[in-house]
C-alpha cells in the first residue's frame, strides 16, 4: 500500500440520507445502503445511518449532532445535491462547515464528468466542522460508487490530520 494511505486506525462514519421519500418510508435507501456497503468492505465503522426529509433546518441540525455530540471522523450525505427545488444539502452543509475542503468534491466532479456531463449539475461540497469532515455525495446509488470510489484512498490521512495526530505531512 502508498504510505500516503498506510494509516491503519478504523473510520467512525454517520451516514446521512436527504430524501423527502426515504423520510417517509416511500422510497427504499439504497444509496445509503451502498455507501455502508463501501465503507465496511474498507474497513471501517458505520455508527449512524439516518434518513432525514429535504428539509435545510432539518438536516443542518443532523450535521450539527453526528458532528458536535457523536463526534464521528467522517459524514457521507447522499442526495438533494442538485438544482431541483427541494435540494438544499450542500446549502445545509455550507452553513455548518467551518473549513471549506474543495478538493474533494473537484475531485469527485472531475472524475464523474467523464462518466457524464449531468456530474455538472451536482452542488456538493465537502467541509470540517470541529474534528469531523462532512463530505455530500449524489443521490443515486451509481453517483455514490463513482465518487465515494474517487475519494476513499484519501479519508484515512483526512482523519488523522483531524484527529491532530498528524502535523507534518512531508515527514510520512
Ligand atoms: N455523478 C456521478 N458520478 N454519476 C452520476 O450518475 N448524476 C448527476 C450528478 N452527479 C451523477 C453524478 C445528476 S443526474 C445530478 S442531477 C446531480 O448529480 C445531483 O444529484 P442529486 O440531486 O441526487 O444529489
Amino acid at each position: 500500500m502508498a504510505k500516503e494511505h498506510a494509516e491503519t486506525f478504523s473510520v467512525k462514519v454517520a451516514i446521512l440520507t436527504a430524501s423527502d421519500r426515504s423520510s417517509r418510508g416511500e422510497r427504499e435507501d439504497i444509496s445509503g445502503r451502498e455507501i455502508a456497503k463501501m465503507v465496511t468492505e474498507a474497513g471501517w465503522e458505520v455508527v449512524s445511518h439516518t434518513i432525514v426529509a429535504d428539509d435545510k433546518k432539518m438536516l443542518k441540525k443532523e450535521l450539527i449532532r453526528l458532528s458536535d455530540e457523536l463526534k464521528v471522523n467522517l459524514i457521507l450525505t447522499t442526495g438533494g445535491t442538485g438544482l431541483a427545488p427541494r435540494d438544499f444539502t450542500p446549502d445545509a452543509t455550507l452553513e455548518v462547515i467551518e473549513k471549506n475542503v474543495p478538493g474533494l468534491t473537484e475531485a469527485m466532479r472531475q472524475e464523474s464528468l467523464k462518466k457524464t456531463p449531468h456530474a455538472m449539475l451536482s452542488r456538493a461540497v465537502s467541509g470540517v466542522r470541529g474534528s469531523t469532515l462532512i463530505v455530500n455525495l449524489p443521490g443515486s446509488p451509481r453517483a455514490v460508487r463513482e465518487c465515494l470510489n474517487v475519494i476513499l484512498p484519501a479519508i484515512p490521512h483526512a482523519v488523522a490530520l483531524l484527529g491532530g495526530g498528524v502535523s507534518d505531512c512531508a515527514r510520512m
